[in-house]
């Protein structure tokens, strides 16, 4: 039979993906390609615990449909972090779990963005991100990145150029792939300049807590008066990416659109990992487990060091 594909996942490159991976399964190989978390990072004897826990003790939860929303105590506990250690918890806001950020961009692009409607992104920036705009059929308007992120000044002509952009993508700690993170003095500028061409922004922050040296900066979504910041964030790499955990905080009507959105992709993110997620987070210490990840990465960097 011929198949006849539909126009967006024809317009899907898959090459540089798969070369991306060809390469990581190589042991010979150390890529920087991808953002594979270093698997000695993983809370290995604690998942197991727990999760042997969760098959003796919650049985029936584990392996029930659950709400899209996501698992009600999770939820607690994910909000309850955020507001503690990255300032955000915005009166009229919501949070709900997904499966991985990835989830996010891709909610994120069908609740906001028709076909041929614009996303302003980073020049470069995450290729599994970028695809997903592209496959919504969205025309994508780059803004280059500096040493310091995203050059908010350029960010001013390209908003002039497409005034009806959906919203403004950004990676603004340890950029994938650049590396840079934005300072604390452009992510005031990015979010302002935001307010003032009225469009979302969708902040994506998947390393944030891997930094090794110097100070968090603070979040764009923590400036955010407006509602107008979405929030992606996720366990892929302080817990495991194959959990496919992650979470997404913005405005509560938003959010309840990609919830909807959210019901025709997957019902719900597993519970078993999302029980696992919660009895971590209630068990561990979150701030310890980073700051022992931070030596792992430390280490990696600069293989002198010795704590
Ligand atoms: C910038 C960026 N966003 C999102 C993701 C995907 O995260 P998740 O595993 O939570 O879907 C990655 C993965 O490497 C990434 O580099």
């Amino acid at each position: 039979m011929e198949y006849t594909f539909s126009n967006k996942i024809s317009g899907l490159k898959p090459s540089a993906v798969r070369e991306i991976l060809k390469s990581t399964a190589d042991p010979e190989v150390i890529s920087f390609a991808a953002g594979n978390p270093a698997p000695e990072a993983f809370p290995v004897d604690a998942v197991k615990r727990i999760a042997h826990d969760i098959f003796e003790d919650e049985t029936i939860l584990a392996l029930q449909y659950g709400v899209t929303e996501g698992y009600g105590p999770l939820i607690d506990e994910l909000t309850a972090l955020v507001k503690r250690r990255l300032n955000i918890g915005r009166e009229g806001d919501a949070l709900i779990v997904t499966s991985g950020a990835t989830q996010v961009m891709e909610l994120m692009t069908k609740v906001l963005c028709n076909e041929g409607d614009t996303v302003i992104t980073e020049e470069p920036s995450f290729i599994g991100s970028l695809n997903c705009f592209r496959s919504y059929g969205c025309h994508l308007a780059g803004v280059p990145v500096e040493a310091d992120g995203m050059d908010v000044d350029a960010l001013e002509d390209v908003l002039n150029a497409n005034p009806k952009a959906r919203f403004i993508y950004t990676i603004p700690n340890f950029q994938n792939p650049s590396g840079a993170t934005m300072s604390a003095a452009k992510r005031q500028k990015l979010y302002d300049i935001a307010c003032k061409h009225n469009v979302m922004v969708l902040e994506d922050n998947p390393y944030g807590d891997l930094r090794v040296s110097g100070e968090d900066v603070p979040t764009i979504k923590s400036l955010d008066t407006e509602g107008r910041v979405v929030y992606a964030g996720t366990f892929s790499k302080v817990i495991s990416p194959g959990i496919r955990v992650g979470y997404v905080v913005g405005p509560a009507e938003v959010i309840a659109k990609m919830t909807v959105g959210k019901q025709t992709e997957d019902v719900h993110t597993a519970m078993f990992a999302q029980l696992l997620v919660y009895h971590w987070l209630q068990e561990y210490d979150y701030d310890e487990h980073v700051a022992h990840m931070r030596t792992i990465y430390a280490k990696k960097l600069n293989p002198c060091v010795t704590s």
